[in-house]
């Protein structure tokens, strides 16, 4: 049987690009070479892409060969102008579905979690893993997030957003400030509306800090959210589309992340040794590890998400209720990352996600050539005069 070619893309523009490189080895690693033929392809951060052609590897390698090759290549590109070796080559994006039958874009935040590649995916009609535009876009913005999911019932942390325009007039800004000290109790949490990585995000146990905290997040984008602090237990849990009933998504079970800093900070995420412990699963009453395997299949669907997504939340301490904090439809995806590790408690393991997951794209692009073949044919039997 003819092999797949899988395209692991990675790297790109975000402040997580290190982390994408390493969650793209790790699939690298676990992709089933009986199955596929593997093409890394690697957006450097000048937006670049080259790809490692693993097809020039004629002779007999061992797998940790194999891997350090990959690993070499990167560095190579990282570090040279515009080269290539023998075995890196540049794209032409316009020939990308020639060189590949799917892509796992495995690019983290902006540029890769919020629609952008996903539109570009759509237009060169390539099946890919990961939510759809619509879904992909709504679930970067934490406020548009909220909002839809606060219309169907999901408790939230109380929030007032700002944008830049609004912040640079004054009265808009003396009434914000009002607003928070009138009705929200410390601590509480600026954030910049469309980020990741705890980038510009600031606890804050005072006003006295607000405003230079609110002007820190809006380095990173133009609307900025306050919250109130929720003193409890951070939850993760992992969701993947189920190929056979998208009604009854497979939901791990919860995991705890306790961070070893003030907060799950951006410190704690990448730079800390140990900047947090994992308990998989959490120890949680039954009823409440139900209730919150439930919302998160519940909140996979209202946000019309597909084939993967970790939903956060917080279980407030002194009343045990759920409220969502974010979604994120591209998690990390390392072999020691949440996602895959929740889903491997569960009884699915990595190298079984992978197969799902690219069985998932190719079963959303069939079904979408079908719909787009349907409405030319309407199209066609149109008459013009
Ligand atoms: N309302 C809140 N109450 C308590 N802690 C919070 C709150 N909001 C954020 N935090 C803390 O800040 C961390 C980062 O916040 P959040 O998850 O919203 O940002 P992020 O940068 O998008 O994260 P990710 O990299 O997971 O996408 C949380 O993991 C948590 O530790
Ligand atoms: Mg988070």
């Amino acid at each position: 049987m003819k092999k797949l070619k899988i395209g692991v893309l990675f790297g790109g523009l975000s402040a997580e690009h290190e982390v994408s490189i390493k969650s793209a080895i790790s699939i690298i690693k676990n992709l089933n070479t009986d199955k596929y033929v593997i093409i890394p392809i690697y957006v450097n951060t000048k937006g670049e892409w080259n790809y490692i052609d693993l097809t020039l590897l004629t002779y007999n390698i061992d797998f940790l060969s194999f891997i350090d090759h990959i690993t070499q290549c990167i560095e190579q590109i990282k570090t040279q102008k515009n080269g290539s070796n023998g075995y890196i080559k540049p794209i032409n994006l316009g020939e990308i579905n020639q060189l590949v039958d799917v892509l796992f874009p495995i690019i983290h935040g902006k540029t890769g979690e919020d629609g952008i590649l996903q539109g570009f995916f759509e237009l060169i009609d390539i099946p890919y893993i990961s939510s759809n535009i619509l879904s992909s876009s709504v679930t970067m913005d934490k406020e548009i997030t909220k909002k839809i999911l606060k219309e169907n019932g999901t408790l939230i942390a109380p929030y007032v957003s700002i944008k830049e325009y609004q912040y640079n007039n004054q009265k808009k800004r003396n009434e914000f400030i009002q607003i928070l000290k009138n009705n929200f109790s410390l601590p509480i949490f600026i954030k910049p509306a469309n980020c990741g990585s705890s980038i510009g995000i600031e606890k804050l146990s005072t006003f006295d800090n607000l405003l230079s905290s609110v002007e820190n997040a809006f380095k990173y984008d133009n609307k900025v959210l306050v919250e109130q602090g929720i003193i409890g237990k951070e939850i993760e849990i992992s969701v993947l589309e189920n190929i056979d009933d998208y009604d009854q998504p497979i939901v791990s079970y919860p995991g705890e992340l306790i961070p070893n800093d003030e907060f799950y900070s951006y410190k704690a995420k990448y730079i800390m040794k140990d900047g947090a412990k994992l308990q998989i699963p959490a120890v949680l009453d039954d009823s409440i590890t139900n209730a919150i395997r439930e919302k998160a299949g519940e909140i996979f669907k209202t946000l019309e998400c597909n084939c993967l997504a970790r939903v956060d939340f917080f279980l407030e301490n002194k009343t045990n209720k759920l409220f969502f904090n974010e979604i994120n439809t591209l998690p990390g995806f390392t072999e020691i990352s949440l996602y895959p590790k929740l889903l491997d408690h569960y009884g699915i393991k990595y190298k079984d996600l992978l197969d799902k997951l690219i069985n998932l794209s190719l079963k959303k692009h069939s079904l979408k050539t079908i719909k787009n073949k349907n409405s030319i044919d309407i199209l066609s039997s149109i008459k013009l005069d």
